[in-house]
């Protein structure tokens, strides 16, 4: 019998998505100063990797209409890293304005979800990144990207993961240091992840991939379980389980960091992330979007049966 638990890393890295993937989702209007206060939390805890805001339209996605005041006030420190998502040139020349050092680029796997997430053919949206991406990399920028509904799309059901992993190339010869591929409706299942994971590794390096997982059926840290088993080293999750993209009806939050670390951190892999600390980051998200958050360490609170 295999041993899953035989090759495990010392380090894993968290890729924080709360204040992107998170507050884009929520109906209460967080106030700029309050986003801020939020980061700082999250950066107090010691998430190294943090988006913090998206430069797309503000009609599309008015929750984060003051990302220029929040990527320009935001300045990286002690090697922390703040990125921000980006869909064109515009948002590039937005992210440059505000000093941001790392965008991130997203499609989805699926054509219907891409046309409804940002109002475009897959091909077309290739055809924008190749008008963008050369100028954020000459002007010192690290891309990131985004191949979203690899396990599944709302409107189309099952993805064929060839797709995804075609895409996947795509955007790393543009550039792009690591991609991220998102479970973006929570559909996904152990199984389903190794099969996946097994069709981009014949491919791809491991260091190239990460998982952003959605947990909407509660299948989250199972997946991560299979990706870390395979070799997968960055993780994208949300404080308190915050997250949805409001362009795929059915996604709810991401995978909770806080899951995420209690995780890892029983199984002896270090994050650099102060649980304690996170767990009160998780405690001021709930505050600022007024609901309680389904993070389930968050719920629980830390195990402290020694103190
Ligand atoms: P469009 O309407 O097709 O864009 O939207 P357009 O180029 O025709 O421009 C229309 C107007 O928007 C123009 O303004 C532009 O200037 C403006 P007007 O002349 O009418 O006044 N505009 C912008 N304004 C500010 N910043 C910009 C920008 N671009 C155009 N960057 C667009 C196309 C991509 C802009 C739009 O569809 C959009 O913003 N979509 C974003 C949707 C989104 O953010 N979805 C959630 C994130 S994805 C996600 O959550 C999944 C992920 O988490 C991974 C996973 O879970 O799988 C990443
Ligand atoms: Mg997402």
């Amino acid at each position: 019998m295999t041993d899953i638990f035989e090759d495990l890393p010392d380090r894993v890295s968290i890729y924080e998505v709360g204040p992107r993937d998170g507050l884009q989702n929520e109906s209460a209007a967080v106030g700029t100063v309050l986003k801020l206060r939020l980061i700082e939390a999250l950066t107090r805890a010691g998430l190294k990797r943090i988006e913090i805001t998206s430069f797309v339209s503000p009609r599309w996605i008015p929750q984060l209409a003051d990302a220029d005041d929040v990527g320009r006030t935001v300045r990286a420190e002690g090697g922390v890293v703040y990125s921000a998502l980006c869909p064109n040139a515009r948002g590039l020349e937005r992210a440059l304005v505000a000093g941001v050092h790392e965008i991130a680029v997203f499609l989805s796997a699926s054509e219907t979800h891409n046309r409804r997430n940002i109002n475009k053919s897959i091909a077309d949206s290739l055809d924008v990144f190749r008008g963008f991406i050369p100028s954020a990399l000459e002007n010192g920028m690290r891309v990131r990207g985004y191949v979203s509904t690899a396990w599944g799309c709302p409107y189309e059901g099952d993805v064929d993961p060839a797709r995804a992993l075609e895409l996947a190339q795509v955007l790393l010869g543009m550039g792009c240091y690591q991609i991220s591929l998102g479970d973006t409706i929570g559909v996904g299942t152990p199984l389903q992840t190794r099969r996946l994971l097994e069709r981009f590794l014949g491919e791809l390096p491991k260091d190239k991939l990460a998982m952003h997982m959605h947990d909407t059926r509660g299948q989250a840290l199972a997946n991560v379980l299979v990706g870390l088993e395979m070799g997968i080293r960055t993780f994208d999750a949300a404080i308190g389980g915050l997250g949805g993209c409001p362009y795929a009806p059915g996604a709810s939050g991401n995978l909770a960091t806080e899951d995420l670390v209690y995780m890892l951190d029983g199984m002896g892999i270090d994050t650099g992330v102060d649980l304690q600390k996170l767990w009160e980051a998780g405690r001021l998200a709930e505050a600022l979007v007024n609901r309680p958050l389904p993070g389930r360490v968050h719920r629980a609170g830390l195990r402290s049966l020694k103190s």
